[in-house]
C-alpha cells in the first residue's frame, strides 16, 4: 500500500467538512448526488439487490441511500463515511426510520477498508469516487470487499478535457468536479482493478437538472440575504453562484456529465 500524503488527507477532510456544512445541507438536502433517491433506486435495480444481500455503501453521506436500499430491497446495508458528522446524522436517520437492525453506519476511509472482508454481495459509491485522491486504491478496495461475482455500482461526475480556472480550485474538487475522470478513465480504472462486465450508462441530465435547481436556490438565498430576511454568508453564496454558472457552461459544452457504472467482481 502506498503512503498517504498530507495533501490527500487534507482533501478527504476538506470534502467531509464541505458536505457537513450548513450551506451544502440547505442546498442539497438529504441526498448529496445528482438524480437523488430516484437514481439510487435505479442503481439498486440495476444491481438486482435482493433481501439476503449484504451491501456496502462507501462514502454514504447522510445515510439516505442506504436507508432507501434497505427499505426497498430488504437488504442489509453498512454505510461508511469519512465524516464523523455524516455518520452520526446517518445513524440518527436509521434510528428514526426504525431500520437500525438493517442499516449500520461507521466512520472509515474508502481507500482503506481493512475492517471489511470479501463477503459483500454488492457495493455502491455515489458521487464520491471523483473526490478520492487515490482512486486506484479505492477501486481495489471495492473489489476486495466483494465476494467473487459480487456487484459494484457507482454513479459519478465525468470530466472530458481541461477545466476553466473557476473550476480548478479545491471547491470544485470537493464538489466532485475537479478530480473527476472521463468515461473511459472510469472504465479503465475498474477493468484494471479486476472487475468484469463493466457497463456505463449516461445520466448527464441528472447533473444538468441539479445545477439548475441549485442555481434557483442560491439566487433565492442571495435575494433573501440582501433583503435581510435571514442571515447567510453572502460571500459563500456569490462564490457558489459563480461555480454553478461555470459548471452549467461545461455541462452544455459536453465537458461535464454524469454516469452510472456497474461491474462484477
Ligand atoms: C458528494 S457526497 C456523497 C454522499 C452520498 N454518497 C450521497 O450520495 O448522498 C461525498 C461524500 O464522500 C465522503 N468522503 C470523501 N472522501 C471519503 C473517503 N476517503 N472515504 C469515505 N468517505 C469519503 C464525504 O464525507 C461525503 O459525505
Amino acid at each position: 500500500m502506498t503512503q498517504e500524503t498530507l495533501t490527500d488527507q487534507l482533501i478527504k477532510a476538506c470534502c467531509a467538512d464541505f458536505y457537513q456544512s450548513d450551506l451544502v445541507r440547505s442546498l442539497l438536502g438529504e441526498t448529496l448526488h445528482p438524480g437523488g433517491l430516484e437514481l439510487t433506486q435505479k442503481l439498486g435495480e440495476t444491481l438486482q439487490l435482493e433481501e439476503l444481500d449484504r451491501v456496502l455503501d462507501v462514502a454514504a453521506g447522510l445515510g439516505a441511500s442506504a436507508i432507501l436500499l434497505a427499505r426497498t430491497f430488504g437488504c442489509q446495508v453498512v454505510g461508511i463515511d469519512y465524516g464523523e458528522e455524516q455518520v452520526s446524522q446517518a445513524r440518527r436517520r436509521a434510528f428514526d426510520n426504525k431500520l437500525f437492525d438493517k442499516v449500520t453506519f461507521r466512520q472509515g476511509d474508502a481507500e482503506n477498508l481493512k475492517d471489511y472482508d470479501g463477503t459483500y454481495d454488492a457495493a455502491i459509491c455515489e458521487c464520491a469516487l471523483s473526490t478520492f485522491p487515490n482512486k486506484p486504491a479505492a477501486v481495489a478496495e471495492l473489489h476486495r470487499v466483494l465476494r467473487p461475482g459480487g456487484r459494484v455500482g457507482i454513479t459519478d461526475v465525468t470530466l472530458d478535457g481541461p477545466l476553466p480556472p473557476e473550476l480548478s480550485g479545491v471547491a470544485a474538487s470537493v464538489a466532485c468536479i475537479g478530480m473527476a475522470l472521463s468515461r473511459e478513465g472510469y472504465q479503465e480504472l475498474f477493468s484494471h482493478a479486476g472487475f468484469a462486465n463493466v457497463q456505463i450508462t449516461d445520466y448527464s441530465h441528472a447533473i444538468r437538472d441539479l445545477v439548475k435547481q441549485l442555481q434557483t436556490k442560491v439566487m433565492m438565498a442571495r435575494l433573501a440575504a440582501s433583503s435581510g430576511i435571514f442571515q447567510v454568508e453572502s460571500i459563500d453564496l456569490k462564490a457558489t453562484q459563480d461555480l454553478l454558472m461555470a459548471a452549467e457552461k461545461e455541462i452544455k459544452e459536453g465537458h461535464l456529465g454524469y454516469i452510472m457504472l456497474t461491474a462484477a467482481a
